[in-house]
């Protein structure tokens, strides 16, 4: 016997789609999370940084960003925070998705805001 779960999504009136509280997510780590019928992982960096992601890593499809490893890197002078992939450990920018390590294809990146208390991803992923 199976069961529907039907999805509620809280969209606001530009478009952003509510995703969890700023609290819900551990400093350095990432979250695999539902959202739109897609799997999408979330980030808090140590510097208290948010970053949504595809859970979907683009070199293989294997859905396993969200337990990849958060580090930075400096580029052209200014730290950009990254995820390696935790099976071939393809190093990505979180802001702009471009893979840092290797010519394949960008992970597709959503813009996170924080907005009274809540996270807030532009667009669906
Ligand atoms: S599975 Fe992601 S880099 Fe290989």
């Amino acid at each position: 016997m199976s069961a529907v779960v039907e999805e509620v999504v809280l969209e606001s009136e530009d478009g952003m789609v509510s995703v969890c509280r700023p609290e819900d997510l551990e400093p350095g780590w990432g979250e695999a999370a539902w959202l739109g019928g897609k799997q999408v992982a979330l980030f808090r960096t140590e510097g208290e940084d948010f970053f949504a992601a595809s859970h979907h890593c683009p070199t293989s499809g294997a859905k396993v960003m969200a337990r990849g490893i958060l580090g930075d890197q400096t580029i052209d002078g200014h730290r950009v925070s990254t995820i390696a992939c935790p099976l071939h450990k393809e190093v990505y920018r979180l802001d702009t998705g471009a893979c840092l390590s290797a010519s394949a294809q960008p992970l597709p990146v959503f813009p996170l805001v924080e907005r009274q208390g809540q996270l807030w991803m532009a667009g669906r992923p």
